[in-house]
């Protein structure tokens, strides 16, 4: 294994661990992860720290998928822990193996930064969710302020390099709306103790429509 490779399987999902666990983002999933219910498929499920935040008696089934295999190492482990019988999957969010309609509710959280293709993952969130189910997101992304942007088109193809293919400068909501979503924006915000080009967060529920 090159040293890329074993940095990108190896040294990134633990990396992502760490720093998506920070005090700041803990708060921001315990917003919309335990408002997931029904059938719940999580995009991007890889290190497994939404797990905790489910509300299990509201869950029927709970299936999740990445592409990371030290990431769904991860996830198992929380799965495990938590001791809820959970459908963890390699995969990726452009080709979802779900038929049409299988889902209440879909959950992703700072994943749409890191897939390949942004708008695909969100058609396939939307093609798995029955009519009116939900997608809860918190997502980092395109700061509204054009200095902040500025930074973050400077920085972004050498963090994309560092960070497992994570995007600075994506849009979060308006992306989500685009795809046939009526969203219902929670909160927007730049994170407390975070700089300013990783730290814009936008979190809600969008209804599939
Ligand atoms: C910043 S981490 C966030 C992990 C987790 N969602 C969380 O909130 O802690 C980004 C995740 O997206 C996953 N990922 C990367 N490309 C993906 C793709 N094409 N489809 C689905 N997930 C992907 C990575 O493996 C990683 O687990």
């Amino acid at each position: 294994m090159g040293f890329a490779n074993w940095y990108d399987e190896q040294v990134v999902p633990r990396l992502i661990r760490c720093a998506c666990s920070s005090p700041a983002i803990m708060a921001l999933r315990t917003k919309v992860v335990p408002l997931a219910s029904g059938r719940v498929f999580e995009i991007g499920c890889g290190g497994g720290i939404n797990q905790e935040f489910y509300d299990a008696p509201r869950i029927d089934s709970y299936c999740g998928m990445d592409p990371s295999a030290k990431g769904l190492e991860f996830a198992r482990a929380s799965a495990n822990q938590k001791g809820w019988s959970a459908d963890i999957r390699e995969g990726t969010g452009e080709a979802i193996p779900y038929p049409d309609a299988s889902f209440d509710c879909v959950v992703c959280t700072f994943t749409l930064c890191s897939v390949q293709d942004q708008a695909g993952t969100l058609a396939q969130l939307r093609r798995i969710l029955k009519p009116g189910g939900r997608l809860f997101y918190t997502e980092h992304g395109r700061a509204p302020d054009a200095n902040v942007l500025r930074w973050q088109e400077r920085i972004e193809p050498v963090w994309k390099r560092l960070a497992g293919g994570c995007h600075l400068t994506r849009p979060i909501g308006d992306a989500v709306a685009q795809t046939g979503f009526d969203v219902r924006e929670m909160g927007r915000r730049y994170l407390p103790k975070t700089p300013r080009f990783a730290g814009w967060v936008e979190w809600g529920e969008a209804i599939r429509i």
